[in-house]
C-alpha cells in the first residue's frame, strides 16, 4: 500500500490563500517529502473545491462565469503552492469531468440501495455555509450568530442522504477505532458530535436557486450540496469508479492521512464522510485516517480578510525566503494545537536554527577542512571518539523517524538541532585547530573532519522534507548524497579523497524590520 496523503481542496473564496492554508500544504508535503526520503512511493493529492453557492455568487459579483472565476483562481493556488515547494502528484479540481462521473455514479448507487429519499423542508438557511440551521445554531439571544453569515427562511424541497441510520454504526466504529482522529482530544469531540446526530443530510439543492454544481443524475432540477461533491474528490481522484484514471485505488486506499484543520472536523470530515463511505460499502477497516491540524492566528487575532488581519504569503516568501518560512510554520506548531504567527519568532527560530546552527556548522566544518586539509582529506578509519558521536546520531535519527512516522514534525526537527548542537559540542570539546599543531595526530584530526562531514550529512538530511532547496544546496555544497532514510541506517563509504567545496552562507541572517 503507497502511502496516500490528502491535504483539503481548497475554497475558492479564499481568493489568496493565507498562511493558514499555507500550513496546512507544506504539512502535507513534509509528510509525504519524508515518505519519500523513507524509500516509499507516494501518492501526494491536493487541489480545488469549485462548486458551491460561495463560488456562483463571486462570479456573478465579477460578472463572469463561474467556471471562469474558478479557472482564474486555479492558476493562482496553481502558481504558490510551485513557489511553496507543494509537490501533489495529482491536482483534484472538482469540476474536472471524471470527478463528476463518480460523484454520480456513486449517488445512483446509493439510490438503489436506499439512502436517498426526497422531502420538503423549510427552515433557517446559512448562505455562507451553505446549511440549513436548528436550533442546536441559534446563540443563547436567539439569533444565528455571525459566522453564519446572511440567514434566510426557506422552504424546499431536496434530496436527502439517511444520515441518521448511520448513528449507531459511527458511534461504535469511534469506539473500536480510536486512532480514527488524531490528536486523540478531537476524537472525544466527534464522539459527542456523533451521539447528538439529529437527523439527516439534505444533500441537493434545487438549480433554481443554485445552477454551479454537480447535476443529480436522477433527478436534473437538482445540483449535489457542496460538501457531498467535494469529499468524494479523495477517491474519484485517487481512482475509485473512474475508469480513467491511472491509478490503481486498491493500492492507495484507505490513505493515511486526510490533512485537515481543525474547522472541518465536525461534521464534514468526521461525520458526513466516514458515514457517506460506509453507505457507499467501504468496510471499517478501509476507513481513511484524519490529521487534524488547529489554527494560525496572527498576532494574537484570527486571520481574517474581512478585518485585514492577513498577511501576503507571497510578500512573505521575499521577506524571509522559503526555508525560513517552512522551517518556522513547522517547527514552530505543535501539531492539533493552534499556533501564533510571529515574525519575532520566526527570525528567532531561523537565526538560532538555521542560520547560526546548521548553517554556521556548514561554514566552520568545510573551512576547517580547506585550511587542515588544502591537498584532500584522505579516508582514515574513524576513531571511537567520533564512531561514538555518529552512533549518537543514528540513535536520533531512529527518533526522527517514530516522531515524523507520529505527524510530530516540530519534535523531528528537534532531533536535527540536537544533532547539530552535538557537533558543535564535539568541535568545541576536540579542538581541530589544536590537533592541527600535533603532528602525531593527522589521523586523529581527518578522522574527525570526516566525522564533521558525516554529522552535517545526516542532520541536513533530516531537514530536506522541510526545506528541500536550502537541503540540496547543503548537499551540492557538501559534494555528497543525503543519507539513505532505512530501517537500517548505513553511512556510505567515505571517499578516497575528499576536496571540500566553497562555503557560501545558505541561511543569510535577515534583518528584523522596524
Ligand atoms: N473547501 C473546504 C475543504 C473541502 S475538502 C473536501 C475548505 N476550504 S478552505 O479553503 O476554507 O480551507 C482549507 C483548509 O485550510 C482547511 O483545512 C482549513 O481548516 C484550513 N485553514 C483555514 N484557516 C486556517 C488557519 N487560520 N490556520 C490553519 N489552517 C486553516 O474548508
Amino acid at each position: 500500500m503507497k502511502p496516500y496523503f490528502i491535504s483539503t481542496a481548497i475554497d475558492y473564496t479564499n481568493a489568496i490563500p493565507h498562511i493558514g492554508h499555507t500550513y496546512e500544504k507544506i504539512l502535507a508535503d513534509v509528510l509525504a517529502r519524508y515518505q519519500r526520503l523513507r524509500g516509499r512511493e507516494v501518492f501526494f493529492l491536493t487541489g480545488v473545491d469549485q462548486h458551491g453557492q460561495k463560488v456562483q455568487q463571486a462570479a456573478e459579483k465579477q460578472g463572469i462565469s463561474p467556471q471562469a472565476f474558478t479557472d482564474a483562481l486555479s492558476e493562482e493556488f496553481i502558481t504558490l503552492w510551485k513557489k511553496l515547494g507543494i509537490s501533489y502528484d495529482v491536482w483534484a479540481s472538482t469540476t474536472h469531468p471524471c470527478h463528476k462521473r463518480v460523484v454520480q455514479k456513486i449517488l445512483t448507487n446509493l439510490l438503489e440501495k436506499g439512502w436517498l429519499y426526497k422531502a420538503s423542508y423549510q427552515g433557517y438557511y446559512s448562505v455562507r455555509q451553505e446549511q440549513f440551521l436548528t436550533d442546536k445554531e441559534r446563540s443563547e439571544d436567539g439569533t444565528f450568530g455571525p459566522e453564519w453569515g446572511e440567514v434566510v427562511f426557506l422552504e424546499e424541497e431536496n434530496w436527502y442522504f439517511r444520515l441518521s441510520k448511520c448513528r449507531s454504526w459511527l458511534i461504535s466504529f469511534l469506539e473500536t477505532h480510536p486512532h480514527f482522529v488524531t490528536p486523540s482530544f478531537r476524537q472525544v469531540e466527534l464522539k459527542n458530535a456523533a451521539a447528538k446526530i439529529n437527523g439527516d443530510l439534505c444533500i441537493s439543492r434545487p438549480k433554481s436557486r443554485l445552477s454551479w454544481g454537480i447535476e443529480l443524475p436522477f433527478d436534473p432540477e437538482f445540483v449535489v450540496y457542496v460538501w457531498f461533491d467535494a469529499l468524494i474528490n479523495y477517491i474519484s481522484f485517487a481512482g475509485y469508479l473512474n475508469d480513467e484514471s491511472k491509478t490503481n485505488f486498491s493500492s492507495l486506499w484507505p490513505c493515511n492521512d486526510h490533512v485537515i484543520g481543525k474547522d472541518i472536523l465536525i461534521p464534514a470530515h468526521g461525520i458526513y464522510w466516514p458515514c457517506m463511505l460506509h453507505a457507499i460499502g467501504f468496510l471499517d477497516e478501509q476507513m481513511p485516517h484524519l490529521l487534524v491540524h488547529g489554527f494560525w492566528t496572527l498576532n494574537g487575532e484570527k486571520i481574517s480578510k474581512s478585518t485585514g488581519n492577513v498577511f501576503d504569503v507571497h510578500q512573505a516568501i521575499e521577506r524571509f525566503g522559503l526555508a525560513a518560512l517552512r522551517y518556522y510554520l513547522m517547527r514552530d506548531a505543535v501539531m492539533g494545537r493552534d499556533a501564533d504567527f510571529s515574525e519575532e519568532r520566526l527570525l528567532n527560530r531561523y537565526h538560532a536554527e538555521l542560520s547560526n546552527g546548521i548553517g554556521n556548522l556548514l561554514n566552520r566544518s568545510l573551512g576547517m577542512i580547506s585550511r587542515y586539509r588544502p591537498e584532500g582529506l584522505c579516508r582514515v578509519s574513524l576513531t571511537q571518539e567520533c564512531s561514538s558521536l555518529l552512533e549518537g546520531h543514528l540513535n536520533l535519527v531512529h527518533r526522527y523517524y517514530k516522531e515524523m512516522d507520529g505527524s510530530q514534525i516540530h519534535d523531528g526537527l528537534e532531533t536535527m538541532v540536537e544533532i547539530v548542537t552535538r557537533t558543535n559540542v564535539f568541535i568545541d570539546t576536540k579542538a581541530p585547530w589544536k590537533i592541527a599543531k600535533e603532528s602525531d595526530q593527522e589521523n586523529r584530526l581527518s578522522a574527525i573532519l570526516i566525522t564533521l562531514l558525516e554529522s552535517l550529512r545526516i542532520a541536513a538530511t533530516l531537514l530536506l522534507p522541510v526545506a528541500p532547496d536550502a537541503g540540496a544546496k547543503i548537499f551540492s555544497q557538501l559534494g555528497f548524497d543525503p543519507l539513505v532514510l532505512s530501517d537500517e541506517i548505513v553511512i556510505p563509504e567515505f571517499p578516497e579523497k575528499y576536496y571540500a567545496g566553497k562555503a557560501t552562507p545558505i541561511f543569510p541572517r535577515l534583518l528584523e524590520e522596524k
